[in-house]
């Protein structure tokens, strides 16, 4: 079961040739990742889920270059205008993958290297027929919970009150993570991100959560 819909709409001629030229150059391949050759002097790598159009993964690669990101999202244009903004900035610490991060999470995460995975405003799927599209499930926990190195954090927040108690329920049953924020406001070195911009004008403060990796 899919945790997103495929976005439509034209692309443009500028952003067809981001998509085609230059996020290739920044692109992992659909095969095992090897995280030492894709950021060469860099060992902490933290993975976002749904990056969406990237504004707070840029910020947060310009204000911890020691850190690598892999962004994961599968709507193309959103990941083009990330890669053309770290390449405007000259920053050479994020990679992206254009696709279901739950199966590049199974297939390309090597278990246990990831210092971090990040899972901001996930979709929230409110119609109870949709639930079992949602992110944060058990199943898709434990995955995750996997991936991450013993002392890495897996960091999820949101908007919407009523997914928050799901995920505050399913992050403490989960077996490998212990918490180090529940229900938290946004912590400061988390950069706000656009879709979280739309919920606090709308009312709706986020609440984060940070679990780490036993
Ligand atoms: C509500 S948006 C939030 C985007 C961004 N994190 C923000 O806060 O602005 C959720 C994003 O997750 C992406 N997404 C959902 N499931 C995904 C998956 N399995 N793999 C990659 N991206 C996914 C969607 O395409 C969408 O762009």
């Amino acid at each position: 079961m899919l945790t997103f819909t495929r976005r439509g709409g034209r692309v443009g001629p500028h952003m067809r040739q981001v998509l085609t030229e230059v996020v290739p150059r920044y692109s992992l391949p659909a095969e095992p990742w090897d995280f030492a050759g894709a950021f060469p002097g860099l060992s902490e790598v933290v993975l976002e889920v749904g990056s969406g159009s990237g504004e707070a993964t840029l910020a947060m690669a310009q204000a911890e270059p020691a850190i690598a990101i892999v962004a994961v999202e599968v709507h193309e244009r959103g990941l083009g205008s990330l890669v053309r903004s770290v390449d405007e900035a000259g920053l050479r610490n994020v990679k992206v993958f254009s696709g279901d991060a739950l199966v590049a999470l199974r297939r390309y995460v090597p278990p246990a290297t990831l210092a971090g995975i990040r899972v901001w405003f996930p979709d929230p799927w409110p119609k109870t027929r949709h639930h079992k599209r949602r992110l944060v499930r058990p199943d898709n926990v434990a995955l995750m919970a996997s991936r991450i190195r013993p002392g890495g954090t897996l960091h999820v927040a949101t908007d919407v009150a009523q997914y928050a108690d799901v995920i505050a329920e399913v992050l403490a049953n989960a077996p490998d993570l212990a918490p180090d924020i529940v229900r938290g406001p946004r912590p400061p070195w988390r950069p706000k991100t656009k879709y979280e911009h739309a919920g606090l004008e709308a009312g709706r403060p986020a609440q984060d959560f940070v679990y780490r990796r036993i």
